[in-house]
């Protein structure tokens, strides 16, 4: 038999969906993979009843329907204060996660750097690999996880072709300011790097934070590649419905790559989706309110177990310190805890370049009574962990 592509050598399967199955085999209360547990607004399911019946079912534009785009387009106009033209910048993807990928493919020639802050979100590893690119990364240091500007400025001095930026960042739940922006807008521009955003977070934001997309700052836009989906906004994760926004030249680059990968996200659902685009300006208010009382309430019940934990700014992921009972291999802690403990987390390792095997992320986007249930089990950590190795 032939071999296999060499690529394939250099990155395992997600740990994160990895983490999901085992919390199915054990039975465990979920807080790995980051999707709600809780239904979708209404209207969204009424209107994707409604296209089961009508329809659209059939191939879409390649690059979006026209009234996706088209709603799109004046939804992010609005929050990012720009003007998007919805015929020549706009590509409709399976997922901000093929969003990402057609981004790197698009931009990158094998061989290309690519800026990657540490720790990041899986999935950028494995598209800098498949796209040919070699991340250069720039640590996020905790607890506060800022970077150092003369560091970074030494990353683009290695002539990348892009820098990655997921803002707000998982798995720290950091919201980069308007000062660690403009120094990486001031370095894009130094360089001449394109900047592809993962903006998935970009309406959970706990205040007095503030979500700042970088396509707005000050000549960003014509540099930049902002990804974002509907996963997390909507809590519609399984629908699959993300998009890039970039200058004209830019998107039929990404048009071209995204067509020969996956033609086109699903038609029934973007005809459905159109309705979450015009939902009112308060829906996103309402679920910042939703995703606060959550975290509060999460971070709340950690606290009385004494563990030492991150507190977000925006997202819903926390890190927890998990020294006290390992610090060699958060990898088997994580499978041991879904077993013992039935609380399943994601090892922090997964997302740190450095040798870091003291945090487990856990999420909250779940219902009051499994983040309940979750921190009952958590009460046995301490207890259990005596038995640990
Ligand atoms: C930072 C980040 N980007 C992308 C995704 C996946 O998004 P999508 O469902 O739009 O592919 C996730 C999901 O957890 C994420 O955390």
């Amino acid at each position: 038999m032939p071999n296999v592509s060499e690529k394939l050598k250099n990155f395992t399967d997600s740990v994160i969906r990895r983490m999901t199955r085992i919390a199915n085999a054990y039975g465990a209360v979920n807080l790995s993979q980051g999707f709600p547990d809780f239904a979708p607004p209404v209207e969204l399911r009424e209107a994707l009843a409604e296209a089961a019946l009508k329809g659209p079912h059939q191939y879409a534009v390649t690059w979006g329907a026209a009234n996706f785009r088209e709603a799109l387009a004046q939804k992010q106009s609005r929050f990012m204060g720009l003007t998007i033209d919805p015929e020549t910048q706009i590509v409709v993807t399976c997922g901000s996660t093929e969003a990402m990928m057609a981004a790197m493919l698009t931009v990158c020639n094998p061989g290309d750097k690519v800026i990657v802050f540490s720790p990041f979100y899986e999935n950028y590893a494995a598209d800098a690999i498949l796209s040919g690119a070699e991340p250069i990364y720039v640590a996020l240091r905790p607890p506060k996880f800022e970077f150092e500007r003369d560091e970074l400025e030494a990353a683009f001095k290695k002539n990348p072709k892009a820098l990655i930026i997921c803002n707000p960042s998982n798995p720290t739940g950091k919201v980069f300011t308007l000062g660690e922006l403009t120094v990486i807008a001031e370095l894009a521009e130094k360089y001449d790097t394109f900047v592809i955003t993962d903006e998935v977070y970009e309406h959970i934001v706990y205040e007095p934070y503030k979500h700042i997309y970088f396509a707005s700052l000050p000549g960003m836009a014509a540099r930049t590649i902002s990804c974002s989906s509907l996963s997390k906004t909507y809590s519609i994760t399984g629908w699959r419905l993300g998009y890039s926004i970039a200058p004209p030249a830019i998107t039929e680059g990404l048009r071209k790559v995204h067509d020969f990968l996956t033609v086109g996200a699903a038609a029934p659902l973007q005809e459905a989706a159109v309705t979450a685009l015009h939902l009112p300006d308060g829906y996103y208010g309402n679920l910042r309110d939703l995703y606060t009382e959550k975290r509060d309430f999460f971070l709340k019940g950690l606290q009385k177990l004494n563990l030492k934990y991150t507190v977000p700014q925006g997202a819903y992921y926390v890190l927890v310190d998990i020294s006290e009972f390992s610090s060699t291999n958060d990898l088997d802690f994580c499978e041991w805890m879904a077993q013992e403990v039935g609380v399943a987390a994601v090892p922090g390792s997964s997302f740190f370049r450095e040798d870091i095997n003291y945090l487990v992320r856990l999420h909250f986007a779940k219902k009051t009574e499994t983040l309940q249930k979750a921190l009952r089990q958590l009460e046995l950590l301490r207890e259990k962990a005596k038995n640990y190795r």
